[in-house]
């Protein structure tokens, strides 16, 4: 066991290393300069077929599932199309309507997740056509479904997930690449993320490089009883995200929240013993993110920012980590990392078992 940690102190440190080489592997032989789109066989879909789609409803759960509104946006974002993302465990016991011209997209690590393969088994009872994007190849959703995208993040041991929903939302972009690039996204737009998809790996490690720094702020974190995690839109799912890793194995209440949100209501909690990590990415929302920013401050909440370079805090005091800016509707991706460090390092200093958190499996396999 100790060999297949390749000197890691714990399998998730290993598994954040690794994500510069498993991007590298889910692009590998799939983008296509000559006509700005991803090349991706195993959908088993025509053109004409791609065309016909209407929508798109990602099904999976815990963090594939926010993985999933991740891609959701993208797919929004880049092919037009509505789609959006539900947890596979719910999706069963409402009677779903599933349409012919809906694209059901089911994602999982294990492949096994008993929640996803049933979402999996009812649309297809009811004619849906769905693909997988899945880690594990063979595995019973892999096989279920009518065709698919391999991750191919390469075996993932730490309960926390980290390197497989990393290729899960690159494997959402190449999906809203193929989706629109039969639609209105222009070779140029599709050439534009293919090059921003390209470099991600050389930002992921400059991003694992700031490691030292990071720990640095888990630390004091992790001494806090309860954390808001909050984002918009495209940040939102990023926020949910990083709480769910830091519920998971630092056992603090983390509650993930949309920015725009706080003000209806649980901004009423913040205090000195309530910090925020605030995703504040720099896009159109950035003003609107810094004044949510202000109000938490004003309220005497401590807030760590997970940002970019170009957003100016002006008179605000607040730390910050820093991550590389790609193409807007990619930013998600960069933004989720440092809050797997953030976790990890906070659960490092609580010492509690990183790699196997208490009341957790690593694929949940019963109802
Ligand atoms: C992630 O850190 C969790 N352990 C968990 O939410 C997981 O993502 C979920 O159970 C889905 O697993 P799957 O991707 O194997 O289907």
């Amino acid at each position: 066991e100790d060999l297949d940690l390749g000197g890691y102190p714990h399998y998730m440190a290993k598994e954040i290393q690794e994500q510069p080489e498993s991007v590298e592997r889910i692009i590998r032989g799939r983008l296509d300069d000559r006509f700005g789109v991803a090349r991706l066989d195993g959908l088993n879909l025509t053109p004409r077929e791609l065309r016909g789609f209407s929508r798109v409803k990602i099904l999976g759960c815990g963090s594939a599932y926010y993985a999933g509104q991740v891609g959701a946006t993208m797919i929004e974002e880049l092919a037009r199309i509505p789609a959006d993302a539900e947890a596979a465990s719910e999706f069963r016991y409402r009677n779903p309507i599933i349409e012919a011209d809906t694209l059901y997209i089911a994602v999982s690590q294990s492949g096994e997740t008993i929640d996803t393969a049933f979402a999996v088994e009812e649309i297809k009872r009811k004619g849906g056509r769905v693909v997988g994007l899945v880690n594990v190849v063979g595995s019973t959703i892999a096989r279920a479904c009518d065709g698919g995208v391999y991750l191919h993040a390469g075996p993932e041991i730490a309960v926390a997930s980290t390197k497989a929903l990393t290729n899960m939302a690159i494997g959402f972009a190449l999906i809203a690449l193929a989706l629109g690039r039969v639609r209105d996204l222009s070779n140029a737009d599709g050439q534009r993320i293919i090059d921003a998809l390209r470099a991600m790996p050389g930002q992921i490690k400059s991003i694992l490089d700031e490691g030292p720094r990071i720990a640095e702020h888990a630390k004091e974190f992790a001494t806090a009883n309860s954390l808001f995690f909050v984002g918009r839109v495209r940040g939102y799912p990023v926020a949910r995200e990083g709480a769910q890793k830091f519920k998971e194995i630092s056992y603090r209440h983390a509650e993930a929240y949309q920015t725009s949100e706080l003000k209806h209501g649980p901004l009423a909690l913040i205090d000195a013993a309530l910090p925020t990590v605030a995703i504040v990415p720099a896009d159109e929302l950035t003003d609107r993110n810094l004044a949510a920013v202000q109000q938490i401050k004003a309220r005497g909440g401590a807030v760590l920012a997970v940002t970019h370079e170009d957003v100016d805090f002006g008179e605000l005091d607040v730390p910050r980590i820093v991550v590389p800016k790609t193409e807007p509707e990619l930013d998600p991706i960069l933004l989720t990392i440092p809050l797997q460090l953030l976790a990890y390092h906070a659960a490092l200093s609580l010492g509690y078992d990183i790699d196997k958190p208490r009341n957790l499996a690593k694929s949940v396999t019963v109802e």
